[in-house]
């Protein structure tokens, strides 16, 4: 293995690959985008797009960062040998990118030893970039970000999403019947990687949703993380596909007790 790298230098590449990752997307967008529904579940939507982007990830880190390794949605999946992996989601909130809604983004981590380190979240249609270095802050288009000082889940602006299976939302259904009563209110805008980077700006209170893949959240809950919010799930773990809530220290307990009220409700 060689010399580890330092989070800046990784986060500088993970910046401009977003960015040029960005400018395709957009640019894509322009033309006539058309559904593939060849997924999990008719509702679980890819489009060529997708995969453009995640093969100019995978093309511009072999040649900026040969040899480490790489895990994106849309199939790239490599250890490396370096001690870097990097997990990418390339195009996350693709419904919203079908329909035009701004709410997508290019979400690229950079994990050295099995540790996240840098992440950013570039949403060209918002004009918005997220980043964050462990240890090192969040911030959004350069400045730092702190997440709300909401304490009560009665006054929370709550985040979350749905999976794509049918035994899934009808599971998360059921919770949000529970959960909705309970807080301020509700928002499900599309892209896990802009709500976790939502709740690092105070833009909603909180954040949690079952089924998160790595690439969902990597790097917005590095950025989540480093704004101060705990991010984990219901048992003291990290973030992960069974949940993955984001929340300020004050919130993150209640919020946690009210989704553990319904666990059975939320299995599939
Ligand atoms: C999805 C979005 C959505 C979330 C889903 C994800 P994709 O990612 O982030 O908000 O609710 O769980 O799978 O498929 O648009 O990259
Ligand atoms: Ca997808
Ligand atoms: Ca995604
Ligand atoms: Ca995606």
């Amino acid at each position: 293995m060689s010399d580890l790298p330092d989070p800046d230098v990784l986060l500088d590449i993970a910046l401009t690959i977003a960015r040029e990752a960005g400018e395709l997307l957009a640019r894509g967008r322009e033309g006539v985008v058309a559904a593939e529904t060849t997924k999990s579940s008719p509702t679980d939507v890819v489009t060529a797009l997708d995969r453009a982007s995640e093969a100019l990830v995978a093309r511009q880190l072999d040649e900026l960062r040969p040899g480490d390794g790489l895990l994106g949605e849309e199939g790239s999946d490599s250890a490396g040998s370096t001690g870097v992996r990097w997990i990418v989601d390339p195009l996350d909130g693709t419904v919203n990118f079908l329909y035009r809604l701004p709410n997508w983004a290019v979400s690229i981590a950079a994990e050295v030893a099995g540790e996240v380190v840098a992440g950013v979240v570039h949403a060209p249609a918002l004009g918005t970039t997220y980043t964050a270095t462990r240890g090192g802050g969040a911030f959004r288009d350069g400045v730092a970000l702190s997440g709300s000082e909401v304490t009560t889940l009665g006054g929370a602006l709550v985040a979350t999403g749905f999976g794509y299976t049918v035994s899934r939302r009808t599971a998360q259904a059921a919770v949000l019947t529970r959960v909705v009563p309970r807080v301020r209110d509700i928002r499900r805008m599309g892209a896990a990687s802009l709500d976790l980077c939502a709740a690092a700006g105070g833009i909603v209170d909180a954040y949690y949703e079952r089924g998160l893949k790595p690439w969902d959240h990597a790097a917005g809950g590095l950025i989540a993380a480093e704004a101060g919010l705990r991010v984990g799930d219901l048992r003291g773990g990290p973030a992960s596909e069974e949940l993955t809530i984001a929340a300020p220290q004050a919130l993150f307990g209640p919020l946690a007790a009210l989704l553990a009220e319904h666990p059975a409700a939320d299995r599939d």
